[in-house]
């Protein structure tokens, strides 16, 4: 199978932006679809080799349009809140969506299909819609019968410039700079570095070794999301007081927040929590691919004051 152009759903988001820059340098044509051109585009109109089509990848018709010359689909599409809370958002996102590719993708002759998951994602076990639907997304293409050979990547959070992990917790913290409550303060976590994840779905695509296999993404170490969110605080130069919240008053946290627009924080993603985002195996090495460390990395990405702050505070402790 030799993969020259590949469709890029979710190509726009944070990690479709870095693998885009990551997968035109390896040569390929890229074919990223998006619900909004004018907002979406960011640096993607630079690439030369790369087209940004707005469309809706949820009517089937438009799918298959979209897919009539690619030899791979890479779907990075996902969301972590629905705008209800009976899970019909999740499944429209992660389910139907690949029941129209897996279509569009036999329609057009396509064997290729990378799907990015999530770390427990288990149809029938998973704790949240999110992990349900992510898990269905997974059994539909493994069970696949027209002949497409999947490659499943699971990270955990994963982190870099422009993520929605740090950068969230950084956009809290300096609302409530003295004192914190934190939910789920003792689920662990390892969070995985933007260019490694994309380098490990580039390594893979051409690779048939990589066919019909589930990828576990982790980084270099483990924490519990506590020592994540005074990691932030301390990059931030803040003395934050971190108030860990028991699981009551965590899930009554999450319930509340649930009607607060944008949900930061929900009664889904108080379910996902419940379970440790950590690897089994870490399948990075696979590939001879080292984790980076977020201490490499993080401190870079928040505001020149508090990066140097970042730095003072180690400077004053050595
Ligand atoms: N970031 C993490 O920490 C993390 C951890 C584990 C797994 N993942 C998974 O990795 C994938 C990529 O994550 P990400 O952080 O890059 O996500 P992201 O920044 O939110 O980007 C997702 C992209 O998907 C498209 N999209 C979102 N909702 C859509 C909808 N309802 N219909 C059609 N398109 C939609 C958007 O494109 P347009 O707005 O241009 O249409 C968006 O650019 C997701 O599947 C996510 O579940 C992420």
């Amino acid at each position: 199978m030799l993969i020259k152009k590949i469709a890029i759903l979710g190509g726009t988001g944070f990690v479709g932006q870095s693998l885009c820059n990551r997968l035109s340098e390896d040569g390929y044509k890229l074919k990223v679809p998006t619900r909004n051109r004018e907002y979406s585009r960011g640096n993607l109109i630079l690439l030369p080799n790369l087209e940004l089509v707005e469309t809706d990848i949820h009517n089937s018709e438009n799918l298959k349009k979209l897919l009539v010359d690619c030899d791979a689909v890479i779907n990075l599409v996902g969301i972590l809140n629905e705008k209800g809370n009976n899970g019909k958002g999740f499944k429209k996102v992660h389910v139907k969506l690949i029941e129209n590719l897996i279509s569009a993708c036999e329609i057009n002759g396509i064997r290729r299909i990378m799907q990015m998951s999530a770390l427990n994602a288990d149809a029938k076990n998973g704790k949240s819609f999110y992990l349900k639907t992510k898990g269905k997304a997974e059994e539909l293409l493994f069970s696949n019968s027209v002949g497409i050979r999947p490659t499943i990547f699971k990270p955990s959070v994963i982190f870099g410039k422009k993520d929605s992990f740090f950068n969230r917790f950084a956009s809290l913290l300096k609302v409530s700079p003295l004192f914190f409550p934190l939910a789920c303060h003792q689920t662990k976590f390892a969070p995985v570095y933007v260019l490694d994840v994309v380098e490990m779905i580039a390594r893979a695509v051409n690779d048939p070794d990589s066919y019909d296999k589930k990828f576990q993404l982790c980084g270099a170490k483990t924490y519990s999301l506590k020592d994540l969110v005074r990691y932030t605080s301390d990059a931030l130069g803040l003395k934050c007081t971190i108030i860990p919240l028991n699981n009551i008053v965590s899930r009554i946290q999450a319930r509340i927040f649930d009607f607060i627009p944008g949900k930061p924080f929900s009664t889904d993603n108080y379910l996902s929590a419940q379970t440790n985002s950590i690897c089994e195996c870490n399948d990075l090495f696979r590939y001879n691919i080292k984790p980076t460390a977020i201490e490499d990395i993080v401190p870079h990405y928040l505001s020149d004051y508090e990066y140097s702050s970042f730095y003072s505070k180690f400077r004053n402790d050595s």
